[in-house]
């Protein structure tokens, strides 16, 4: 089984800042490890855990077995509300976990050959093999044009459509060749694997990754107690952008609403900035290749809703 390494530990629990009686949630438990490490700091408080797949689940509460404060939940973290109430921290680990990348069968990796299908939750009907198989021709160029920044879209999107004429592209090496096949010679010289992109982007599509972020963006001030904290692990730069977008839109102070309140609630923002986003160190890449591109950034939750918009007369 391939071990997962926790991203930029000590940074993410420095930023969530537990307290020992405090409500947290991981809404991406993956093998537990960020769980582990806030369980650690917990004494009376609880740990709600959020995961799409059932194995990662499994596993957790294998590795998690001598806590008995923690509530597993096979969710989607966009829906987190519907089963906390009030919470003093989230966090989310984006993405994917080492042991479902390496896994062949789960179909996620172009280094690995396995049936093509990218789910993490095996209860989904959408799978990759429905998207490559099944979408027409210009959503296929979209998704890799907007999910995966691939600048050879249309000519991949024309090359898969062309080749399931003939015979489904049925694993992850078929479609590693599709893809290949499509792109000027010198591209397929250049560093990185040519299918990086398209894979990200179908896994980003099977998954609604970027649905479930902006979901979750959107909801969770309606959990978060006062002085609560959110964290954020992304892995690329939609992600990012989507979560460092929306951080300063709340920690800025904006003149639309609260212009209308009395005049001492007017001047702040509900949320403070914990940091500008923050990269894993030289020191953790030399054993964590997958901390790369992973950048961490956290709110602080300052103020409760101090007033509503006033009615017109
Ligand atoms: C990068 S791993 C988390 C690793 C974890 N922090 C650890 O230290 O072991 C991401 C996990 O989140 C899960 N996941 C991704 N998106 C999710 C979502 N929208 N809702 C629930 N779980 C999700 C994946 O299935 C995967 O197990």
């Amino acid at each position: 089984m391939t071990k997962h390494i926790s991203v930029m530990p000590k940074e993410t629990l420095d930023l969530l800042d537990v307290k020992p009686d405090g409500i947290y949630v991981d809404g991406t438990l993956g093998r537990g490890g960020h769980s582990k490490l806030i369980l650690e700091k917990l004494k009376t408080g609880k740990l709600y855990c959020f995961d799409l797949d059932l194995q990662a689940i499994e596993e957790s509460k294998e590795i998690l077995k001598d806590y008995t404060n923690v509530i597993y939940i096979h969710d989607n973290f966009m829906n987190m509300n519907k089963y906390v109430e009030k919470v003093d921290g989230v966090l989310l680990d984006l993405g994917v976990s080492s042991p479902q990348f390496d896994e062949a069968e789960r179909g996620f990796s172009y280094n690995y050959d396995g049936p093509l299908d990218m789910r993490m939750n095996l209860e989904d009907r959408i799978s990759a093999y429905d998207v490559v198989n099944k979408y027409e021709e210009k959503e296929l160029e979209r998704i890799f044009r907007e999910y995966g920044e691939e600048k050879f879209s249309r000519l991949i999107a024309r090359k898969i459509v062309e080749v399931r004429k003939e015979k489904p592209i049925d694993t992850t090496f078929a479609l590693v060749d599709v893809i290949k096949s499509a792109l000027p010679k010198k591209v397929l010289s250049k560093k990185g694997h040519p299918a990086k992109q398209c894979f990200q982007a179908i896994r980003i599509e099977v998954n609604h990754e970027l649905d479930s972020l902006k979901k979750f963006l959107d909801s969770f001030d309606e959990i978060l107690k006062v002085d609560g904290r959110v964290v954020i692990i992304t892995f690329h730069s939609l992600e990012d952008k989507l979560v460092k977008y929306h951080f300063k839109k709340i920690t800025s102070v904006e003149d639309d609403v609260r212009i209308a309140c009395l005049p001492q609630d007017v001047k702040h923002a509900d949320y403070e900035l914990l940091n500008h986003g923050k990269k894993a160190s030289n020191e953790e890449l030399e054993n964590n290749r997958r901390a790369k591109s992973a950048i961490v950034r956290g709110v602080r939750k300052v103020y409760g809703k101090v007033c509503k918009k006033k009615e017109k007369d």
